[in-house]
């Protein structure tokens, strides 16, 4: 994970890599530094242990006049978060900084050779062999670039790099392999990050780097080369995000924000994609490689994290309304097993920001046995939507907050219309079954708008029940998936355990751990399952649990039998988890906040995990 910066201008420096940073602090913030090049040609290096905050109250801002430099914040892999470890790192002579993101695997090696040669190590990270490695390639008249490229060409691992050096004090070197980097074209000003919000206040136009390729910057040129030394040539490319994105608006955490901004969110992504319903529905993304979707007899999704959980909703989407068989696996697990995945089955990839590291794995794992490949993703230019057949983005825009949230309901509307697509490709559905999908899909804005008007019930319970040691979250069927969702925004963002099972199982072991004091939150819609919902809350109730229900407004029968209710808008059965995904974010968000927890930062996670 890490976040990288850099810019080379007319303006000084440190203040914009302070300000690209704060855009990529979800990337990792157990530590951050800059490296910028002073109007007196030095190389100046400042970095401290903690969050951007802590980094900045030490920070002499005043005194850096430079205006190249390069900054980082870092989620620890090799070497422990300390200041020591922090980045940049820099080589034994002090000439040359390096930011890093990704491992590098024969660091070693690398560190032992280096050693022997005499360089002094300083730190126990992967990255720090890289700065050093640099150094021992720098000497009499090879420019830094070409130091570099020597460098690069001997890692192992991943990498998204970028090397300031005073021997080169208008230029920075950039590399990119398995971790994501961008490049951002300003007017006499370049800048470089691991994500396009770092950057927007500066520019729109990004050339999105790829796999074995570096790049020299200076602040009007960019030349784009492979490891090999070939010149590459790449036009730089408007982006649609823009600046607003990356405020909190008047919100209280990015979350809280994002949570709000689910039904916009839906809207773009359903938006124009269902306005020209005719009786067959079609994905424009999807149609030119509808030949190779009708021969498909099945499907498996990959997915990591809260993709994950979008995925098992997906299956059921996929198998009711498309007809097609659906299995749903991790990505950590998908790429160390022997799957069965031939020509005839779909691959569909989930992640939002497309770059996380097992997810991309599996699919390249999966697409090795010849199936279509059809990505959802909320980053466009990112590694998944370069490499996959086809795309369908979400729209939900920049989501900051690590916890996923409006993301994760874009995912649901997505996979609810590649299921429709491929329904009405297949026949499995009827004109009139498409027309009555979409028109219903369309509802799912003004559903979750009434959906949020239920903050003020949920604060209440989240006030009663904020210090609570562990909480269970159950439902049945195509809500199954959100009780392990619920489960687990609640657990990174208030470290409070808590356990998503479905209701039908409770029987089978967690009904052991029921008692007054763990709370058990139920949901249940008027759905199918919806009176095998009741028996499990009377279960539950019947040992002393103490039951949350979240069901339809107006259902007088769950509400008297739980002790609290949370009235959701009666929906179709297949919007339910969109619709349920609102009180659980929203649940779980005043939970965090009322212990005081840090929201959009929680302890020991990222947003973007480019690592293994
Ligand atoms: C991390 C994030 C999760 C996210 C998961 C997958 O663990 O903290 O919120 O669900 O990665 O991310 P992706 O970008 O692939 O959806």
């Amino acid at each position: 994970m890490c976040g990288i910066v850099g810019y080379l201008g007319k303006s000084r420096a440190a203040p914009i890599l302070l300000e690209g940073l704060r855009k990529l602090e979800y990337r990792g913030y157990d530590s951050a530094g800059i490296a910028t090049i002073e109007s007196t040609g030095d190389l100046r290096v400042e970095r401290s242990v903690g969050k951007l905050r802590d980094f900045e109250a030490t920070l002499p801002l005043d005194e850096l006049d430079g205006l190249v430099g390069i900054g980082h914040t870092r989620w620890a892999t090799h070497g422990k978060p300390d200041k020591a470890n922090a980045h940049p790192h820099i080589d034994s002579s002090q000439s040359v900084a390096v930011v890093h993101n990704g491992i590098i695997e024969n660091h070693r090696d690398l560190r032992r050779e280096l050693t022997n040669l005499g360089h002094n190590f300083r730190s126990q990270t992967d990255t720090e062999v890289i700065a050093q490695l640099i150094e021992h390639y720098l000497h009499n008249d090879v420019p830094l670039h070409d130091a570099v490229r020597t460098c690069l060409n001997r890692l192992e691992g991943t990498y998204a790099v970028a090397v300031l050096s005073r021997h080169a004090p208008k230029e920075i070197i950039v590399g990119r392999h398995a971790s994501p980097l961008v490049i951002g074209v300003g007017n006499e000003e370049t800048l470089v990050a691991s994500d396009v919000p770092a950057m927007l206040q500066h520019t729109k136009n990004f050339i999105v780097m790829q796999d074995g390729e570096m790049a020299r910057l200076t602040n009007n040129h960019i030349d784009l080369i492979t490891l090999e030394g070939e010149p590459i040539l790449r036009e730089a490319e408007e982006h649609p995000w823009d600046a607003d994105m990356a405020e909190k608006g008047g919100f209280t955490h990015f979350m809280q924000k994002e949570i709000y901004e689910q039904p916009r969110a839906i809207a773009d992504t359903i938006g124009e994609r269902t306005t020209t319903l005719s009786s067959r529905f079609t994905l424009d993304e999807l149609s030119e490689i509808d030949g190779k979707l009708s021969g498909i007899n099945r499907a498996i999704i990959l997915a990591c994290g809260t993709s994950w959980h979008a995925g098992l909703v997906g299956k059921y989407y996929l198998e009711e309304i498309a007809g097609i068989p659906t299995e749903v696996d991790y990505g950590s697990e998908h790429q160390y097993r022997k799957a069965l995945v031939d020509n005839n089955c779909l691959i569909i990839p989930i992640s939002q920001s497309g770059e996380t590291f097992d997810t991309l794995a599996a699919m390249r794992a999966a697409a090795r046995g010849g199936g279509p490949v059809v990505a959802i993703c909320n980053v466009l230019g990112s590694t998944m939507a370069r490499e996959a057949d086809a795309v369908v983005f979400t729209r939900a825009g920049l989501e900051i907050g690590v916890a996923a949230t409006k993301t994760f309901s874009s995912v649901l509307a997505v996979l609810y219309l590649v299921a429709t697509h491929l329904g009405a490709l297949r026949t499995s559905i009827s004109s009139e079954e498409c027309s009555t999908l979409i028109s219903n899909i369309n509802k799912a804005p003004t559903l979750l708008e009434q959906a949020l008007k239920q903050e003020s019930t949920l604060e209440s319970l989240a006030d009663k029940f904020h210090n609570v040691l562990d909480f269970l979250y159950i439902g049945r069927g195509i809500n199954y998936p959100i009780a392990l969702e619920g489960a687990l925004k609640l657990k990174e963002i208030s470290y409070i355990h808590a356990e998503g099972y479905p209701a039908g199982e409770m029987k089978h072991g967690p009904i052991a751990l029921i008692t007054d004091e763990m709370p058990v939150i139920a949901l249940a819609p008027q759905d199918d399952v919806y009176e095998k919902m009741l028996s499990n809350i009377e279960e539950a109730k019947t040992r002393d649990g103490l039951v949350i229900a979240i069901g339809f407004e107006g259902d007088s029968v769950l509400e008297g039998q739980a002790d609290h209710f949370v009235p959701m808008p009666n929906c179709p059965r297949l919007l339910t988890p969109i619709v349920l995904s609102i009180p659980v974010q929203i649940l779980a968000y005043h939970i965090a906040v009322q212990r005081g927890c840090d929201v959009d930062q929680p302890r020991n996670l990222a947003k973007t995990v480019t690592v293994e």
